[in-house]
């Protein structure tokens, strides 16, 4: 008898955020083990805001968007239930990048790597960290932004996963931090759970005083995670042959490839204020992730990085959760169970 396992496929291309027409929850088979491959049985699935941006039909994307029928994609943690591939051992837990199913054969390439054995409690904190928001937190903060002590460091979307990290981190060297988030909550959040100087609650409306106020002296580092007029109110605010990080524009990837995204109108910044802007994609830097492990890890074992995650259950519950990210819902770093470990 032949095996089947729930997956999510993408069905109808949204027209801003993702809603319950975008994801159709099919019965998908599994086919038998070939030589070189592997079984996989999801336990989290990271829901990051690219995900969005694999649905859109931008042109020059950074990897293949998710073909219309295809199975959803997400960075995952899994278990090999099953394996063909002396590489990896059946029981061993794995990550890369799979299918939002229940279950799925593959063969593993270079981006799969096994994940090291921990506690139950341990393994969402090492994924929810280690997989994504702490490598980009490292790369963006520390090797575009360059800070140095005494810096003043701007991050919007800070109560965020990456802006969270990216925040301790550049407290960890010696700067001022103040993180624009969505809220009182969050805003409090942002000081008293990760130490942050100064918060700024852009739903306030005030965002250009407000900043005013919190940045007297000038931004040196600005760690832009939304774009708009977010982006636009941090270039105001720059000083002299400061650095501006674009690790992400959250704010622009629902909409159409077709329709323009708005500014930055204050690019001028860059030359009055002899500014440098630098993107880049965290998946580039693969190679050098067994350092930045190790770096991330010391500093959660000090206990001068704190982590929130935010855990929903059940393969079914994908495609809202990954709509959260998008209203601000989502409070740390969100991840989906699929399974237990
Ligand atoms: N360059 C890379 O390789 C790389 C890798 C990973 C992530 N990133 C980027 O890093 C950023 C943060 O990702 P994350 O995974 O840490 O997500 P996250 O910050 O945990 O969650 C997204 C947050 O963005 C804020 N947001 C959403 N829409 C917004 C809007 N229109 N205006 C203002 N704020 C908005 C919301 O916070 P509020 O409630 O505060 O509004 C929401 O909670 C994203 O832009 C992502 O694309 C880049």
């Amino acid at each position: 008898m032949s095996q089947t396992a729930k997956c999510w496929h993408f069905t109808q291309r949204p027209t801003g955020n993702v809603n319950a027409d975008t994801f159709t929850l099919q019965d998908d088979p599994l086919p038998p083990l070939e030589s070189g491959q592997i079984l996989v049985r999801p336990v989290y699935v990271s829901m990051d805001p690219t995900n969005r941006v694999w649905l859109s039909d931008w042109e020059n994307k950074y990897m293949d968007p998710v073909p219309l029928g295809a199975p959803m994609l997400g960075f995952t943690l899994g278990r090999i239930e099953a394996s063909r591939h002396p590489e990896y051992p059946e029981g061993h837990l794995v990550t890369g990048l799979g299918p939002w199913a229940e279950r799925y054969v593959l063969t593993p390439d270079e981006a799969w790597t096994l994940f090291p054995e921990m506690p139950a409690d341990q393994l969402a904190e090492a994924f929810g960290i280690l997989a994504i928001a702490g490598p980009t937190a490292i790369v963006g903060l520390l090797e575009i932004g360059q800070p140095e002590a005494g810096d003043t460091v701007l991050i919007s979307a800070a109560a965020g996963a990456v802006g969270s990290v990216a925040g301790q981190i550049a407290k960890i060297h010696g700067c001022r931090v103040i993180g624009i988030a969505g809220g009182k909550e969050k805003c409090r959040s942002l000081i008293e759970d990760f130490g942050f100087d100064a918060a700024v609650d852009y739903k306030q409306g005030n965002l250009l005083a407000d900043l005013r106020a919190q940045a007297p002296d000038g931004i040196d580092v600005l760690f832009e995670n939304v774009g708009g007029d977010i982006l636009d109110a941090g270039l105001s605010f720059m000083n002299n042959g400061g650095r501006v990080v674009i690790c992400g524009l959250i704010s622009s990837y629902s909409k159409p490839g077709s329709e323009p995204v708005p500014g930055p109108y204050n690019f001028a910044e860059l030359i009055f204020k002899r500014l440098r802007m630098e993107g880049f994609v965290i998946l580039d830097h693969l190679d050098r992730y067994p350092r930045f492990h190790e770096q991330l890890v010391g500093w959660m074992d000090a206990g001068r990085i704190n982590f929130r995650l935010h855990t929903i259950q059940g393969i079914e519950s994908a495609p809202e959760a990954l709509a959260m990210l998008f209203t601000g819902s989502n409070t740390g770093k969100l991840m989906v169970q699929f399974s237990a470990p």
